[in-house]
């Protein structure tokens, strides 16, 4: 049983907010997905979108995880980390040529091709390098991924992805393509999914792409079924560590392959959201005519999910054991959606309580922004902080107060 602990004592000695990852955490769930995949036709690109933290990446890929880059930026900070070439898969819809070159200059593992137009230009930045792209499509399954409308992707009607109508065409032009080397496909449904039976949904539809291909006299090596799974933001502690087991077991279970083939995951989320915190500090408690307020230093600019998604986080005041009052925890950002909670039961909350944001690991540092001109703010991983009083050669001044 593995448990996320907060060193306050230290957390007193940085500038808030920042972020605060849990390597503990972070060890044990690349664990509990190796687990389900070591010695199975099975491999991991952890999704840099999720969070591209050095530090972290430095542990995925020490783990033997392999990347999936959706920018040039995010192929050269896999490289960067040390995640090999051969490991790295690129998706996305509007690919720029720098960032094609990039990855066949590279020669990257797989493009992973949201459309004709990109698969042409792939092949006429490969042909005078007398270089070969490795390809997979990327294919709409036409499947409801039941998850929030803003992050699911595989439905027909969506910038993602080829889709079924289009694919004849496609592969009319992949026979005549020389420099083009198709070698598999790539599904992928949506993100924040928990519900099991989406997935069982998606490998129906591929076993059925399987036999299209195959009808059509292509041999596929790879299926990539994207990432997802979903975390548990309500309750953090009781599920430091997504259910890999029932995830996995779908694929095992669901998918008819063929001797050889690969199946590829695109972990992201469920790999780093639950290491993962926001720390920060309180700045004032407002008190309106029916309504009271936690005013945080960290607002939406370093967590930008509740905005942008209502999403829920689980929230923590890491200095009070008072009994518990109702607020509204909100950020100092000049906009009204820059609101953490409503109505939250929180113990009775002063200035200077600091306040964990939990399921901060993904989407949150990845996704910050300058707005309001506010500085990025730090990370430091529990192996920086535990045991240690303070930075002392880092002289971090503390800005608060
Ligand atoms: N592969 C593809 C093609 C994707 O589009 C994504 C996520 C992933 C893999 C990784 O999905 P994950 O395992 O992390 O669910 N910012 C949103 C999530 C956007 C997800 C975009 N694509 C959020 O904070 O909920």
């Amino acid at each position: 049983m593995i448990d996320t602990i907060f060193p306050i004592r230290q957390f007193k000695h940085l500038t808030t907010p920042f972020y605060y990852y849990d390597l503990e955490v972070l060890r044990a769930t690349i664990d509990a997905v190796k687990q389900q995949v070591d010695g199975k036709p099975f491999r991991v690109h952890y999704a840099l979108k999720a969070n591209a933290n050095p530090k972290l990446l430095k542990i995925i890929k020490d783990k033997g995880f392999g990347a999936d880059c959706v920018s040039g930026g995010e192929v050269q900070a896999a490289l960067d980390a040390g995640i090999t070439a051969d490991k790295i898969v690129f998706a996305g819809v509007g690919k720029a040529d720098w960032e094609i070159n990039l990855g066949i200059d590279q020669g990257i593992f797989c493009f992973n091709v949201e459309s004709l137009p990109e698969l042409e230009i792939i092949h006429e930045l490969a042909t005078p390098k007398n270089k070969t792209a490795k390809v997979a499509l990327r294919i709409n399954p036409d499947v409801q991924a039941k998850t929030h409308a803003y992050i699911t992707t595989g439905l027909e009607e969506n910038k993602f992805g080829i889709n079924l109508s289009e694919l004849d065409e496609v592969l009319q032009k992949v026979k005549v393509l020389r420099n083009i080397d198709l070698i598999g496909i790539h599904v992928h449904i949506g993100s924040q999914i928990t519900d099991m039976s989406a997935y069982a949904d998606m490998c129906g539809k591929i076993n059925e792409l399987q036999l299209y291909f195959e009808n059509k006299g292509f041999k596929l090596k790879h299926i990539n079924v994207g990432g997802g799974l979903g975390v548990n933001y309500e309750q953090p502690d009781a599920h430091l560590i997504p259910d890999f087991e029932s995830y996995f077991r779908v694929f095992r279970e669901k998918l008819n392959l063929r001797p050889g083939q690969i199946v590829h995951f695109e972990l992201g989320r469920s790999i780093v959201a639950q290491c993962g915190s926001l720390i920060s500090k309180v700045l004032y408690i407002k008190k309106g005519s029916t309504r009271q307020y936690v005013i945080l230093d960290a607002g939406m600019t370093e967590l930008i999910r509740p905005a942008l998604y209502q999403a829920y986080h689980h929230i923590q005041n890491l200095s009070s054991g008072l009994p518990a009052q109702t607020y509204d925890v909100v950020g100092p950002i000049c906009e009204s959606t820059d609101v953490f909670a409503t109505d939250y039961r929180l113990p009775e909350t002063k200035r200077g309580d600091l306040i964990a944001i939990r399921s901060a690991g993904a989407y949150g540092e990845t996704m910050a922004s300058r707005y309001n001109l506010r500085n990025l703010p730090d990370s430091y991983t529990s192996d920086e902080v535990r045991g240690v009083e303070f930075y002392p050669n880092k002289k971090r001044p503390s800005r608060s107060f």
